[in-house]
C-alpha cells in the first residue's frame, strides 16, 4: 500500500534531513551520479535533497515521487526549464518514454513497499527503464533486532528553529509488527507560527528486510546480477553493518 507524505512532513523535510542525513549518504549517491555519462532517474526524489545538487553539478537527472506535497517543494526550487524533469508517479507502475543508465532510490524509498508483489513490480519496472548494463541502486537498513522489538516511545529526534522566532519539534514512536515485518512509525510534529501552536501526527508502516530475503526477491525479479554492500563506503557486509546497499545490474 502506497502512502503519501503529508504537507507538514514535506514542509520540514529539508530542515531535518539536511541536518541528520546529508553526512551519511549524499557523497555516495552524488558520486554515482557524477560517474554516469547518460541519463539518471531518482525514484522517490522527494524535495530534491539530492536531485537539486546533482542538477547543479550538470547531471541529466529526472525524478519521480508518489507524494505531490514533496514534489511541490522540489518544483519551487527548479527553474522553469527543469520543471519537466519531475513527475508524480509510483515506482511500481511509473512510465517514462526514455531509458536510463542509472536509477537510484535513496533513503529508504523501497521500505515504503510493504507488499512483496509491489516490491517485485517495482524491481521489474525499474529494470524495464534501464539501458543494458544500467544499474539500480537503493538502500534499506539492516534491522537491529533489539531496538526494533523494544520500539521507541516519544523520542524527540529533531528540534530547531525553522525560521526566525518559529520552532519545530519532531517526536517519534515505533511499534514492531514482526509477522508482517513492519515497523509502524508515528511521527508527531509540533511547531509554532508566532503565537499559534500546531500539532499533527502521521502514522506510516515501513517494511524491514533481511539479507537473504533481499537476495531471493531480486533473484525472482528480472535482475540477475546484483551485489549488496554494508555501508556507503563500499565495504562488504559484516556482522555490525547498518545498511544493505543494493546494486542491481541489467
Ligand atoms: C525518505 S524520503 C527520501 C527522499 C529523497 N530520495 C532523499 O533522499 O531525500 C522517501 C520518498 O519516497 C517517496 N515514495 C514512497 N513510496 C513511493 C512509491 N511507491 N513510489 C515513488 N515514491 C515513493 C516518498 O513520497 C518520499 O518522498
Amino acid at each position: 500500500m502506497a502512502e503519501e507524505y503529508p504537507g507538514y512532513f514535506a514542509r520540514f523535510y529539508d530542515l531535518i534531513y539536511h541536518q541528520i542525513r546529508d553526512g551519511v549518504d549524499n557523497g555516495f549517491y552524488l558520486g554515482k551520479i557524477k560517474y554516469t555519462k547518460g541519463k539518471v532517474l531518482e525514484v522517490g526524489t522527494g524535495t530534491g535533497r539530492l536531485l537539486t545538487e546533482a542538477l547543479q553539478n550538470g547531471a541529466d537527472i529526472y525524478g519521480i515521487d508518489i507524494s505531490p506535497s514533496m514534489l511541490n517543494f522540489l518544483k519551487a526550487k527548479l527553474p522553469p526549464e527543469h520543471q519537466n524533469r519531475i513527475s508524480v508517479q509510483n515506482i511500481i507502475d511509473f512510465k517514462l518514454d526514455t531509458k536510463f543508465d542509472l536509477i537510484i532510490a535513496p533513503f529508504r524509498v523501497f521500505m515504503h513497499l510493504t507488499e512483496k508483489e509491489d516490491q517485485l513490480k517495482a524491481l521489474n519496472n525499474v529494470y524495464d527503464h534501464l539501458n543494458n548494463e544500467g544499474q539500480f541502486i537503493f538502500d534499506v537498513f539492516v534491522p537491529a533486532l533489539r531496538p526494533l522489538i523494544e520500539g521507541l516511545e516519544n523520542v524527540i529526534d529533531f528540534e530547531g528553529e525553522y525560521e526566525p522566532g518559529n520552532r519545530v519539534k519532531r517526536i517519534v514512536s515505533t511499534n514492531p509488527d514482526l509477522i508482517n515485518q513492519l515497523i509502524n512509525i508515528t511521527f508527531r510534529f509540533e511547531w509554532n507560527e508566532g503565537s499559534s501552536i500546531y500539532s499533527r501526527e502521521w502514522k506510516t508502516p515501513m517494511r524491514f528486510f533481511f539479507r537473504f530475503e533481499l537476495e531471493h526477491l531480486i533473484e525472482r525479479s528480472k535482475f540477475k546480477k546484483f551485489n549488496i554492500t554494508g555501508d556507503f563506503n563500499g565495504n562488504e557486509l559484516k556482522s555490525d553493518s547498518k545498511e544493505f546497499i543494493l546494486t542491481c545490474t541489467k
